[in-house]
């Protein structure tokens, strides 16, 4: 795969835009995400692996196509992950789930690890981490750095709005991992947030603010 996908189709840019803009409620707001979700779930899982199992259609039998391998495994990274997490688990629902949980150091600005979780023999499963906003990177390289560390050796990650810097960090630590987003936007803020982008994403689908 490609290191960075953007995923232009129609459906899913007009979803994106109703996300965007500021008046749209947080219940739409998370519906809107989790159909998004798919949406980009069907491009990251494009090319999975695949077999033959002979089966019988009412007429005669065949070598049909079939996923090969261990189940996936999604990765959310709280909070915001767990918005993109269920639209994915429709689409994949024998996915096995995992969590990774950071916060931010207010004095070291690092993230810190309070949460991790993940399915065992993920080391054989192609692992999809979620979360919405790829900013400055930090903490999405320090999840994958987790995953790693855990064993995982094939992963992507899934957003659904990046930063040219949260891409560029990800390309330096980890060149492995494609990426797979709805839209690059121009830049970060001096707060880090994603311009134009859509504000806190965990707030506005969990209207905490
Ligand atoms: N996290 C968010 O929720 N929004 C941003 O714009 C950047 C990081």
């Amino acid at each position: 795969m490609q290191h960075l996908t953007i995923v232009d189709h129609p459906l899913v840019q007009h979803k994106l835009t109703l996300m965007r803009r500021k008046d749209t409620p947080t219940s739409e707001f998370r519906r809107l995400l989790r159909e998004i979700s798919q949406l980009l779930a069907y491009e990251v899982t494009r090319n999975l692996p695949m077999t033959t199992r002979t089966i019988d259609t009412p007429i005669e039998p065949m070598d049909a196509p079939v996923l090969d391998g261990k189940k996936l495994a999604l990765v959310s990274i709280l909070r915001a992950g767990n918005g993109m997490l269920d639209g994915v688990l429709e689409l994949i629902p024998s996915a096995r789930v995992g969590f990774v949980g950071l916060y931010r150091d207010e004095e070291t600005l690092e993230p810190v690890e309070y949460y991790f979780k993940v399915p065992e023999g993920i080391e054989d499963r192609v692992t999809i981490a979620v979360d919405p906003m790829l900013a400055t990177g930090n903490s999405s390289v320090a999840a994958i750095d987790m995953l790693k560390k855990a064993g995982a050796k094939n992963i992507r990650f899934l957003c659904l709005l990046a930063a040219p810097e949260g891409v560029a960090r990800m390309k330096e630590a980890h060149p492995d991992v494609a990426i797979v987003t709805a839209s690059l936007d121009r830049q970060l803020n001096e707060k880090g947030y994603i311009m134009p982008g859509l504000g806190d994403a965990g707030d506005r689908m969990f209207g905490t603010k």
